[in-house]
């Protein structure tokens, strides 16, 4: 009767290990009844939430709890987004022992454009707050600055002169992050261009400091057609999201540090509820230790960071500059695996030209 149903079911021991699984689960998670038997069932979901003393409590308690936005892993590494319940019950033949019953609802791709318009309007609305302050903190700050060199000018022992030199530094100090948070103050100057040749300067820039053990990876699709693209904004944008991947594996140290810049063509791409018939698609891929959880829901706000000396800037500025193309940036990140994806629209008129 449960392989009628269009939601996953699966059944799991006291052990933890998958008993059965109906079809719906064994198409969702991509493998057979056969393989999935005697599998741990925490192999395949990740969430913070989740562990095995809380689904050995629901299996003994006979409770029922949800949780959503699980991240389900399949056999090729894919992750994909899911809402599950469980349900702890005691089989109606004797002899049989607890087990839980697990449903897999895959969250659904609609679900998933309207949280990222939502996002992305959240986002838009904090970049702007803090625009308008940043905006509010700079005039005052070329009075604050111009008046201290005026005093300079009148003070007459040389030893006061340390006093408005600080006044000086801070205000260009504070000028400079100032000027950071508004972003940037030209308009686009959109110009034809290979994307490879600007992803080309990105790496070699990069890799001038790069400590020897990480290691940049490229893999082009040469049929991208020249775009439409102001070649600075762009080189800024992705230039901001390689260095993560290197702070992030130079943090890391140890291990064998990989970079992947992989460029492909997307057909048919909605980006905030536009559809694009082809789209150019840029991969930034590392093998760090992934995004920080408590940082993920925010990650492109302006201001979160998790580094020390850190101005989370970079991935609102990369936001703002994508934006301007009328792109969009994607993140799907795991321990061992990061990866940004830029999505930039090709006008039909660029392909002939
Ligand atoms: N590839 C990555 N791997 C792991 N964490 C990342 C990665 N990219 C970004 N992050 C996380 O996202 C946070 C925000 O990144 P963002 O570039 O906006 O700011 P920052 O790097 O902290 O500071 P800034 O770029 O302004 O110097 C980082 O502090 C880091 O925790
Ligand atoms: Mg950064």
């Amino acid at each position: 009767m449960l392989d009628n149903l269009s939601t996953a079911v699966l059944l799991v021991d006291t052990g933890l290990k998958i008993t059965y699984a109906n079809h719906a689960a064994q198409s969702l998670l991509e493998q057979s009844l056969n393989q999935l038997q005697e599998a741990y069932i925490l192999q395949f979901l990740m969430h913070p939430n989740l562990d095995s003393t809380r689904f050995r409590q629901t299996i003994q308690g006979g409770e029922i709890f949800s949780v959503s936005e699980v991240q389900v892993i399949l056999a090729d590494g894919r992750h994909l987004l899911a809402d599950i319940t469980a349900t702890g019950f005691e089989p109606k033949e004797r002899g049989t022992q607890r087990s839980l019953l697990l449903e897999i609802r895959q969250v659904d791709q609609q679900k998933r454009i309207s949280q990222e318009s939502q996002q992305w309007a959240q986002q838009q609305a904090a970049r702007d707050l803090v625009r308008g302050l940043a905006h509010e903190i700079k005039n005052p700050l070329g009075g604050i600055r111009g008046a201290a060199q005026l005093l300079e000018k009148e003070l007459p022992a040389q030893e006061l002169h340390e006093f408005t030199k600080v006044i000086i530094e801070q205000s260009d100090r504070l000028r400079n992050l100032v000027d950071r948070l508004l972003g940037p103050n030209s308009p686009p100057n959109f110009q034809l261009h290979n994307v490879h040749k600007v992803l080309e300067k990105i790496r070699t820039l990069v890799s001038l400091d790069l400590s020897h053990n990480i290691t940049i990876i490229r893999d082009y699709d040469p049929s991208i057609p020249d775009m439409r693209l102001d070649q600075d904004m762009i080189q800024q944008a992705v230039l901001n999201i390689v260095r993560n991947s290197v702070q992030a594996l130079t943090a890391l140290n140890q291990q064998e540090g990989v970079i992947q810049i992989i460029t492909r063509i997307e057909r048919q791409m909605t980006i905030h509820g536009r559809r694009y018939p082809l789209c150019a698609q840029i991969k930034i891929v590392d093998n760090g230790p992934g995004i920080p959880e408590q940082i993920r829901d925010t990650l492109f706000y302006p201001m979160v960071t998790s580094k020390q000396g850190g101005t989370g800037l970079g991935l609102s500025i990369a936001q703002t500059l994508i934006d301007h193309h009328g792109g969009k940036i994607e993140v799907d990140s795991w321990p061992g695996h990061t990866e940004f994806t830029l999505y930039l629209p090709i006008d039909k008129k660029d392909k002939h030209s």
